[in-house]
């Protein structure tokens, strides 16, 4: 059961999304209760939502990493917070899932960005998430035709670097990480680089070399939107390694970190490994729920 608060808004997690979800209910001061999920034998899922949400602004939070048996209890509570009488349902995602796959990279492939973007659209009224892998789509809003946020990790990230890392010197592993390496490195005054990357299937991945002359006195910290594989980041630190310079400090937005992409990382020489909390994992260092709390009230008004 939901209780009345100075604020008309709902946070509703999902299970795993329980540490965001009291952290985003602190800052906004609004209540938040879980969505019970039971699982029966046959594989089907039972989702309850609480009681108490007429008229509520009904925001669910619910990472989207390995989404697909999160996408159908998503879905449920969703429409069933809309026939309790919430009068918005909003999703916070702070990891979006399929958003790189947003070309037909073979004949036949789905664009599945696409289709995930449609099917959530038709059961949410907005959406907040945290850095989504834009490339060649270069907006969310035309994807999802719903109010979206996209809130830049940037400002949180280059916190942290400032009282973490002496004399950084930031370096993306790939074009597409320019956008992040950019932000980041322009609000610290720091200098960055950005490598190329070849990938030939998921664990086969190589980086330009680097040229290690004038670094030599700084803390290279490898930053990138998403660690899954972490082949993308081992192949980098691989590189640094190589040109001579420090063990590297490795950050991500989305700690994905499948597998034993954590330890191959540290073996290949990272000196640590930092993520943002958009996915609950022993890396999270970077609290980016407060840019997320910012950027949610403006949704939540009637006429929004
Ligand atoms: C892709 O362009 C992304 O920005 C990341 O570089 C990529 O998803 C990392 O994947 P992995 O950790 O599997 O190499």
């Amino acid at each position: 059961m939901v209780k009345p608060n100075q604020t008309d808004i709902v946070l509703l997690t999902l299970p795993g999304n329980e540490a965001q979800g009291e952290t985003l209910a602190a800052l906004l001061a609004c209540p938040t209760a879980p969505v019970l999920l039971h699982s029966f034998p046959d594989g089907e899922t039972l989702v309850t939502v609480p009681e108490g949400l007429q008229d509520r602004c009904v925001i669910l939070v619910c990472t989207l990493d390995h989404p697909d048996s999160k996408l159908a209890p998503l879905l449920f509570a969703a429409d069933a917070a809309r026939d309790l009488g919430a009068r918005k349902v909003g999703l916070v995602a702070p990891y979006l899932a399929y958003m790189r796959q947003d070309i037909r990279f073979a004949p036949g492939q789905a664009i599945s960005s696409r289709t995930f973007a449609s099917v959530l659209s038709r059961h949410i009224d907005f959406l907040a998430t945290v850095d989504p892998h834009l490339h060649r789509n270069h907006a969310l809003d035309p994807l999802f035709q719903l109010p979206c946020a996209a809130v830049a990790a940037a400002p949180a990230i280059a916190d942290w670097i400032a009282q973490a890392v002496p004399k950084p010197l930031l370096i993306g592993p790939d074009s597409e990480s320019e956008q992040w390496i950019a932000a980041v490195a322009q609000r610290l005054g720091a200098p960055y680089l950005v490598l190329e990357k070849t990938r030939r299937g998921d664990h086969d991945v190589s980086v330009s070399e680097i040229d290690a002359g004038a670094w030599a006195q700084h803390t290279p910290v490898l930053l990138d939107d998403i660690l899954s594989t972490a082949r993308t980041m081992i192949a980098a630190v691989q590189r640094l390694r190589e040109a001579g310079l420090a063990a590297p400090i490795c950050i991500a937005v989305h700690p994905i970190l499948s597998g034993d992409a954590l330890p191959a990382l540290m073996a290949a020489g990272a000196a640590r490994v930092v993520s943002c909390n958009t996915i609950s994992h022993s890396s999270n260092a970077i609290d980016v729920m407060p840019l997320i709390a910012a950027a949610l009230p403006q949704y939540c008004l009637p006429q929004a």
